[in-house]
């Protein structure tokens, strides 16, 4: 079965995304609820056809996290990740029933490694699991997936044994994922064929590929998988994910849109929203996107260049495979300032992607008007900074009040600081080795906590010695760790934010922190 769209020379491939799921695993990715349901709204309008909300027996945020989206979610389809485990099932069935469209992804290891290693179960165990796995849940729900956890490290002829029990049991999709990043382009694509050449009913299900970029073959590999037959990817915005990272959604849709020509397929991603999703996405696990990403990054549509730049002025097409405005970049970067009103304010909202409600909108006008009394000009970059930072805190338990840093070359440096906790405010002076230490200090002392900074960065958000300084902190505690980014022309605010936004995402996830000694 290929999904094909009629009227149509070229098969329709499926984006399944797993920015919610594999993207969220990887350390220091966490996003909040609101995060989560903000980046699910985007991909569904964005014509993502599979939107993988979460692990929902992975704990309970998970859980109510992947049944808000399956309720939110218009068009895509919602799918819930489950072990082979009835549990797993079970709880995967509950978080997306009410979706449109629910999908239970369920999955097992089939590779011999994994077998002795990880299940320490036998060939023939393995296949009863995955008769009675997907027989469960397609008793739950018509729309199954099944994946074969380290596929391309399986015996072809074990491989298709599993493949057909699960299209058996019910499964109407089967993912044979590089789990570890090891297959090459041509190993990938021959697994595809021999499977569904040798598995007698391959033909009722639809193939699906999901790469892992160890070796940075990720992308490469899915494409590969589409010759096999693959008529499904699944990837991830900016390829964020466990290790190394997934396929890259915008690098798998820019390469079938651009290269149409070798590769007769297409999908129904509006590309025009894919520097939006890249943002958003960035913003929501505070992962800065490198400079020379594919598609997405600073540079990807920057000409540097003396020769480059001439033949960019005689003809775009000289160095430009496709146009920055494909993938939703827009020309001019220099917009506002502060005589800039409201209807313009919101005119360049609309014009980056932004769609807020009358109280998001208030605060950001509210904090654009202080960002342009600052500092002479407002890029579009500081405005995506600034809301995307807005959007982020709106659910904070702990709010920076006021910072008031003594520095210089006669220490110690010393930050007093005020907050707001819940609804108590909260002052504490401390000194430090430099601002930031005492920033931090300060922070410390007002909301004890033992988690431990595990990544301090700051950079510019534009050019000049106005510029927002862009803070990442990552925070660890109890094996998770959280990382969040804020903007500010005063690099020491900057960094308070971005240290305060961590901490609220800890708790929000119910680290062990006490805030209670703050609000006495
Ligand atoms: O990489 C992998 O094998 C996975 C499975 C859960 C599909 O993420
Ligand atoms: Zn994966």
């Amino acid at each position: 079965m290929t999904a094909s769209v009629s009227g149509s020379p070229k098969d329709r491939v499926l984006i399944f995304d797993t920015t919610l799921r594999d993207g969220e695993q990887c350390p220091g990715a966490t996003m909040t609820l609101e995060e989560k349901l903000e980046v699910a709204e985007l991909l569904d309008t964005m014509g993502v056809d599979i939107i993988e909300a979460g692990f929902p027996i992975a704990s309970n945020g998970d859980f109510e996290a992947v049944s808000l989206i399956a309720k939110q979610v218009k068009r895509a389809t919602v799918a819930g990740l489950a072990r082979a485990i009835s549990a797993d099932i079970a709880r995967a069935g509950d978080a997306v029933r009410h979706a449109a469209r629910p999908r239970i992804h369920t999955f097992v290891s089939t590779s011999p490694i994994h077998l002795a290693h990880q299940m320490r179960k036998s060939e023939e165990e393995v296949l009863e699991i995955i008769t009675n796995t997907v027989t469960q849940a397609r008793n739950l729900i018509e729309d199954i997936e099944w994946s074969a956890m380290d596929a391309t490290r399986t015996p072809i002829d074990y491989l298709c044994r599993c493949v057909e029990a699960a299209i058996k049991a019910g499964a109407t999709t089967i993912n044979l994922p590089d789990t570890v990043g090891y297959a090459t382009p041509d190993e990938y694509r021959a697994m595809f064929r021999a499977v569904r050449e040798r598995v007698p009913n391959a033909d009722k299900a639809i193939f699906s590929a999901h790469c892992h970029n160890d070796l940075g073959l990720a992308v490469a590999n899915s494409l590969a998988a589409l010759e096999g037959g693959a008529r499904q990817i699944e990837c991830t915005l900016n390829g964020i994910g466990e290790r190394a990272g997934n396929a890259a959604l915008e690098e798998i849709v820019m390469a079938i849109k651009t290269r149409g020509d070798v590769l007769p397929y297409e999908t129904g991603i509006e590309a025009t929203m894919l520097t939006r999703a890249s943002k958003l996405a960035s913003a929501a696990t505070s992962f800065p996107v490198q400079y020379n990403k594919a598609i997405v990054g600073r540079n990807a549509f920057a000409h540097e260049s003396g020769i480059h730049q001439d033949g960019m002025l005689k003809n775009a097409q000289t160095y430009e495979i496709m146009t920055p405005e494909s993938v939703g970049v827009s020309k001019t970067s220099l917009v506002m300032g502060k005589h800039s009103g409201r209807a313009a304010f919101r005119n360049k909202l609309e014009e980056l992607g932004y769609s807020l409600s009358d109280n998001q909108f208030q605060d950001a006008f509210e904090r654009f008007k202080e960002l342009a009394d600052r500092k002479k000009h407002v890029y579009d970059e500081d405005i995506e900074a600034l809301v995307d930072q807005n959007i982020a805190m709106a659910h904070d338990r702990i709010k920076l009040v006021s910072l008031h840093i003594v520095a210089g070359t006669r220490g110690p440096q010393r930050a007093t600081m005020r907050l707001q906790v819940d609804d108590r405010i909260v002052v504490e002076e401390q000194e430090g080795n430099g601002p930031v230490d005492a920033t931090f200090n300060a922070i410390k002392a007002l909301v004890p906590h033992e988690a431990v900074l595990e990544l301090y960065q700051v950079h510019a958000v534009t050019e000049g010695t106005d510029a927002q300084a862009e803070v990442s902190v990552r925070l660890s505690a109890d094996d998770r760790s959280v990382t969040s980014r804020a903007a500010d022309p005063d690099t020491l605010v900057a960094s308070a934010q971005a240290y305060l936004g961590a901490l609220n995402k800890l708790m929000s996830r119910g680290a062990r922190l006490h805030a209670q000694h703050a609000a006495e």
